[in-house]
């Protein structure tokens, strides 16, 4: 096959190409490296895409930018991808209401700019969507929660396997990001009911791995990690730090891309992330990188918790796994959050 992987030098799409390419496919990456655009030169992802094409062994890559509507369309036109895996975004929830249009140019329009060239070009290709959990805004913040001594926790033993995709989406805050990633959503899941086509959206948990270029604003696990194994600062941001995600690694992700790309289903939406178990709060995270690394973070707490920040949030994987039995989390948050400082201590002694 042909795949093509849409924001192939950030985390998810360079796991997605390293994945594919060794599995003997050829590999059409496109990425601008608009993620220093938005985070400056820690955001820079130029070292991934270099990475990529050293290692890799069917991979090409292209500096298209998603917004750029003809461009799009006539790559479409030349390169006819059998399968696309759409990772390419701004993807930080903070950011977005800095750069508004830019938010929504490249998280709304450039995903409708991907799905009609498919439509027009590739109309049977599988396409997968990353979405985000930010879709539900603050929905998830209205089930009922107890406080533990390291962790928010839902009161209801009926919520103890998280959010399902049943979940409210409208009539919430969302911040401009979950509403753009909202617009790419719905759209993603029209061209899939209305065209009957092969499209595929899953809603991300806390995707992480190592390699993630972590900044501040986008990327909580590696960059935690990063300013445990630096000796740097670390803001915590309300709710005492005990706010809970789940954290999937980015092989876990794609491997649920390689199952949906084997079976597809028009339109469907799958919530998509480490799920019950590898669920834990912020200061649980800093503890775990702290005994793992001998290294002590210096934080500091600010009241003010992120707007639209979920305060308890875990994937319900029951739907993707019942679509997709073959499906299941390999990697635990311990070994994500290991392989994450390896990396950063390969990086720090390269440098
Ligand atoms: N990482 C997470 O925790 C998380 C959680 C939920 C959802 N998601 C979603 O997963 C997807 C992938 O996220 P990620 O963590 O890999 O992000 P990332 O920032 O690491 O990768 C995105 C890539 O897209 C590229 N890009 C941005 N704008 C572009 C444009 N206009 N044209 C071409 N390339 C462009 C960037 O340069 C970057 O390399 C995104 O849709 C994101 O919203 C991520």
């Amino acid at each position: 096959m042909k795949i093509l992987v849409t924001g192939s030098s950030g985390l998810i799409g360079s796991e997605a190409v390293t994945f594919f390419d060794g599995q003997g496919h050829e590999v059409v990456g496109v990425d601008n490296n608009m993620r220093a655009v938005f985070f400056g030169e820690q955001g820079d992802t130029t070292w991934n895409r270099d990475r990529l094409l050293a290692s890799t062994k069917n991979f090409k890559h292209f500096e298209l930018d998603i917004r750029k509507r003809e461009a799009v369309f006539e790559f479409f036109e030349t390169q006819k991808p059998d399968a696309i895996i759409h990772c390419a975004a701004q993807p930080s929830h903070d950011k977005a209401a800095e750069i508004a249009l830019m938010d929504f140019d490249v998280n709304a329009v450039g995903t409708v700019n991907l799905l009609e060239a498919t439509r027009q070009n590739v109309p049977e290709a599988p396409f997968i969507h990353v979405s985000t959990n930010k879709v539900y805004g603050d929905s998830p913040n209205e089930l009922p929660m107890k406080e533990l001594e390291t962790r928010w926790e839902y009161a209801d033993p009926k919520d103890y396997n998280g959010i399902t995709e049943e979940c409210r989406i409208d009539r919430t805050l969302h911040s401009l990001f979950g509403a753009s990633k909202t617009a790419g959503d719905v759209m993603a899941q029209e061209y899939g009911k209305y065209f009957g086509m092969k499209v595929g959206i899953f809603r991300g948990g806390c995707l992480t791995g190592p390699s993630h270029s972590g900044v501040e604003l986008h990327g909580f696990l590696s960059y935690l990690v990063k300013q445990v194994v630096s000796g740097g600062h670390y803001t915590i941001f309300g709710y005492k730090g005990k706010q809970v995600r789940d954290q999937i690694h980015s092989y876990d992700v794609v491997r649920a891309f390689e199952e949906f790309i084997k079976a597809p289903r028009p339109g469907e939406v799958y919530n998509l992330g480490g799920g019950r178990d590898n669920s834990a709060s912020l200061i649980e995270c800093i503890k775990m990188a702290e005994d793992m690394t001998g290294k002590k973070l210096e934080t500091t707490y600010t009241d003010k918790n992120r707007i639209g920040d979920h305060i308890c949030y875990i994937s319900d994987l029951a739907k993707l796994k019942s679509h997709y039995p073959d499906w299941s989390i390999t990697k635990s948050l311990p070994q994500i959050c290991e392989e994450i400082v390896a990396a950063q201590d390969g990086k720090a002694t390269t440098a």
